[in-house]
C-alpha cells in the first residue's frame, strides 16, 4: 500500500477565538496539501485544538463555563472559521476525544514499561501562560516582589514543588544530537537547525509530565496515578499519532505514519524538535521527515496576539477583501522570517500581481480574439523562438515548483517564480503586438501562447487561490476536475468563454507611494526616527543573477535578484547608462525589499536597488563581500 502524505498544523489551544496567525499556519498546510493533491498524492491532512491544561482551564473558569462546554464551543469556532477559508483539512482532531485521551495513557504505560517514564519530586517556577517550567536562564529578570518574570509570556511565574512522573528525556541526548547533526534538512530553515543543536549540547534534563490534578483539574488522568494528569505538551504531541489511529487503528495508522511535514512558528519548535522526537524515539516509532517553521506574523512590528489587542480578525477581514485574495497575500510573505501584515501591502499586491499582470492579460487576450472573432485556440505548427523561449521559461518554472514542494516548501519563492514567469508572459504579449498582426496563424500562436502561459499559472496558482483559479479554469472553458499537476505542461484547445467579468477588478488603491525628489533629499533636515519606524524598512543583500534590458527604457535595467531563503525577485535600476550587463552580473549588492512594487515602462519592480553617487555624479552599486549570504538583513 502506497503512503498517504502526512501534514499536520499545531492543534490550537481553545482558550479564545482563532485569530488570523492560527488562520496563517493553517493556510500554509492547506497549500503544500493541495499542491502534494495535485501531484497524486493522497494527503492525511489533521488540525485541530489543544483543549487541556492550566491556560484553557482558567479561561472557562474566567468564562464561568464548564471546561467541556467552554471548549466545545470554541473548537467549533476554529472549524467554521477553517472552512470559511476553504482550508481542506481531513481530520480536525481534539483532545478531549476519548481514543485520543486512551491512546495517551497507553503510551504512557508503554513508556513506563519500558523504563523512560519514573515518579520523583519537582519544584521550580512555572510559566502557566506558557505551560512550561522555566530555566535558571530563565529567570533573570524578576518583579518587585523577585518573583522571575517568565520570558515566554512576559507575565510573573508561580512556583510549583510537587510530587510528580519524569520522563527521561537525558537519555535521548545522544541520540538527539546525532539525528540533527546527519538531517540537516529535516528542519526548515536550516539555519534553525544550529539553534537546536546547540540547545542540546547545553544538557537535557529529564522532563516532568505530569501536573497534580488539585492545580490542574482539567487533563488527561495518569494511569495508575488518580491525582496526577498528564503533562498538556505530552498529551498534545501525541495528537499527531493518535488522529490517525495510534494503538486503537494500527492499519491507519501505518498506512499514514510518519508524518512528511509538520507546520508550525517558531514558539513551539523546540517542543517538536526536542520533546517531540524523544517520545517518538521513546515508543520505538519512526520520525517524521520535516518541520516547517515559519516566523510570526506582526502587526506594527509587534507579534499579533490577543494580550495586545492587535489581533486581525479572520472573519472580519473577508469583509473588506475577497478570500483568495488575502490567501495570496499571507501565501506571499516570506515564512523563514517574522512578516508584517499590512493593508497597504496587501493592496499593492493585489494591484501589481493579480489585477496589472494576471487578470489584465487575460482580458485583454480576450478582447483582441473578440475582436478578430476567433474564440478556439490549439497549438499551431508556427512556432518563433519568442515561442520556444516561453515554453523553455515554463518548464524551468514547473521544475522549480516540483523542487520546492520535495525540498523546502517555499511557497513564498513560488509565488515570486509565478510573477517572475507571468511578467515574461507579458513582455511577450507587448513585444509580439499581436494588434498589429495581418497574419492569422501568426496571431494564433501568440494567443495560444498567452493562454497557455495562463494555464500553467492558473495549476501553479490552484493551490493558493482554488476559487478564482476555477473562474479562470472556466474562462478557457477547460473542465477543472480532476486537473494535474503535470497537465500545466500539456498541451489543450483553449475556447475564450464569452464573460466579459475581470478575474480580478481593479479596486481604487489609497494613495501612490510618494518617491521624494533628490533635491529634496538633498535639501531636507533628517528627523530622527525611532527603532520601531527604522525596522519598517527591510533592506536586503542580493546577488544580481539576471539583467535584462527593458524595451520601452533606455535608462532602466531589470534585475533578476536572489535573496536567498526569501526566493528571488524582478527588480529595476536606472543605471543602464553607466553599466554593462557584465559588470553587474553575479554582484551582491543591497535593496530595498518591502517597499511597494512599481509598474516603470511596462514592468514591475518588485523593491529598489539602493546605489550611492561617485564624485561624477555616477550611481555606484554598494558592493557587498562575497562572504555574506544573499538574503541577509542589513541593520
Ligand atoms: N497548543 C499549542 C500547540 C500544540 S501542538 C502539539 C500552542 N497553541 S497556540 O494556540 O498557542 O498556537 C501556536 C501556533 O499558532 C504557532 O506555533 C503558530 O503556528 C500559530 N500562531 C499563533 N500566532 C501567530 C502569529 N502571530 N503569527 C504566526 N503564527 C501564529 O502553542
Amino acid at each position: 500500500m502506497k503512503k498517504k502524505f502526512y501534514i499536520t498544523t499545531p492543534i490550537y489551544y481553545p482558550n479564545a477565538f482563532p485569530h488570523i496567525g492560527s488562520v496563517y499556519s493553517t493556510l500554509l498546510a492547506d497549500i503544500i496539501a493541495r499542491y502534494k493533491r495535485l501531484m497524486g498524492e493522497e494527503v492525511v491532512f489533521l488540525t485541530g485544538t489543544d483543549e487541556h491544561g492550566q491556560k484553557v482551564y482558567e479561561a472557562a473558569t474566567k468564562a464561568g463555563k464548564e471546561p467541556q462546554v467552554f471548549v466545545d464551543k470554541i473548537a467549533a469556532k476554529f472549524e467554521s472559521v477553517f472552512k470559511q477559508w476553504n482550508l481542506s483539512y481531513t481530520i480536525f482532531m481534539r483532545t478531549t476525544k476519548e481514543s485520543h485521551k486512551e491512546s495517551v495513557q497507553k503510551w504512557i504505560l508503554l513508556l513506563e514499561k519500558k523504563g523512560f517514564i519514573y515518579k520523583s519530586f519537582y519544584q521550580g517556577w512555572y510559566c502557566v501562560s506558557a505551560e512550561e517550567f522555566l530555566l535558571e536562564k530563565d529567570c533573570i529578570t524578576k518583579d518587585a516582589s523577585g518573583t522571575p518574570i517568565s520570558p515566554l509570556s512576559g507575565k510573573p511565574a508561580i512556583w510549583l514543588k510537587q510530587e510528580a512522573y519524569f520522563f527521561k528525556l537525558s537519555h535521548f541526548q545522544e541520540q538527539l544530537l546525532s539525528f540533527f547533526e546527519n538531517h540537516k534538512e529535516f528542519i526548515i530553515p536550516e539555519e534553525r537547525t544550529r539553534e537546536v543543536i546547540n540547545f542540546i549540547k547545553e544538557g537535557l534534563k529529564d522532563l516532568c509530565i505530569s501536573r497534580l490534578k488539585k492545580d490542574v483539574p482539567w487533563g488527561i488522568p495518569f494511569p495508575g496515578a488518580e491525582d496526577h494528569v498528564i503533562y498538556v505538551w505530552a498529551d498534545a504531541l501525541n495528537n499527531y499519532i493518535t488522529g490517525i489511529g495510534y494503538l486503537f487503528n494500527q492499519e491507519n495508522f501505518e498506512s499514514t505514519w510518519p508524518a512528511d511535514i509538520h507546520v508550525m512558528a517558531k514558539d513551539i519548535f523546540r517542543f517538536h524538535a526536542i520533546y517531540w522526537l524523544a517520545f517518538l524515539m521513546a515508543a520505538d516509532l519512526p520520525l517524521p521527515k520535516h518541520e516547517l517553521i515559519h516566523g510570526w506574523l506582526l502587526v506594527d512590528n509587534k507579534k499579533m496576539s490577543k494580550s495586545l489587542g492587535n489581533v486581525i480578525d479572520p472573519e472580519e477581514i473577508l469583509k473588506t477583501y475577497e478570500l483568495d485574495t488575502v490567501r495570496y497575500y499571507l501565501a506571499s510573505l516570506s515564512t523563514s522570517q517574522d512578516a508584517t501584515f499590512s493593508h497597504e501591502d496587501l493592496e499593492q499586491k493585489y494591484q501589481s500581481d493579480l489585477v496589472d499582470n494576471l487578470s489584465n492579460l487575460l482580458q485583454r487576450v480576450t478582447i483582441l480574439a473578440k475582436k478578430k472573432g476567433i474564440k478556439d485556440f490549439s497549438l499551431s505548427a508556427f512556432k518563433q523562438e519568442e515561442e520556444t523561449i516561453l515554453t523553455k521559461k515554463k518548464q524551468e518554472l514547473h521544475a522549480f515548483i516540483e523542487k520546492e514542494l520535495h525540498t523546502t516548501y517555499g511557497i513564498h519563492k513560488i509565488i515570486q517564480e509565478i510573477i517572475i514567469f507571468s511578467n515574461g508572459l507579458n513582455s511577450y504579449f507587448h513585444n509580439q503586438e499581436p494588434w498589429k498582426s495581418k497574419d492569422n496563424e501568426k496571431f494564433k500562436t501568440i494567443i495560444y501562447s498567452v493562454l497557455e502561459g495562463l494555464f500553467a499559472i492558473g495549476i501553479y496558482l490552484l493551490p493558493i487561490m482554488p476559487e478564482k483559479m476555477t473562474i479562470l479554469f472556466s474562462k478557457l472553458s477547460i473542465p477543472h476536475h480532476n486537473l494535474t499537476f503535470s497537465d500545466a505542461l500539456k498541451t489543450f484547445t483553449f475556447s475564450l468563454a464569452e464573460n466579459d467579468t475581470y478575474l480580478f477588478e481593479k479596486k481604487e488603491i489609497k494613495k501612490e507611494i510618494e518617491i521624494p525628489k533628490e533635491a529634496e533629499i538633498m535639501t531636507a533636515s533628517f528627523p530622527s526616527i525611532t527603532i520601531d519606524e527604522f525596522l519598517k524598512s527591510v533592506i536586503l543583500v542580493g546577488e544580481i543573477k539576471r539583467v535584462s534590458d527593458i524595451p520601452k527604457s533606455d535608462k532602466l535595467y531589470l534585475f533578476t535578484v536572489d535573496f536567498g531563503s526569501e526566493g528571488r525577485r524582478e527588480i529595476a535600476a536606472g543605471i543602464k547608462l553607466f553599466y554593462q550587463k557584465e559588470e553587474l552580473l553575479g554582484k551582491k549588492t543591497i535593496f530595498s525589499f518591502n517597499l511597494a512594487p512599481r509598474k516603470l515602462c511596462g514592468i514591475t519592480s518588485h523593491g529598489m536597488t539602493l546605489m550611492a553617487k561617485n564624485e561624477t555624479g555616477k550611481p555606484e552599486l554598494i558592493i557587498i563581500s562575497e562572504t555574506v549570504i544573499n538574503g541577509a538583513r542589513i541593520g
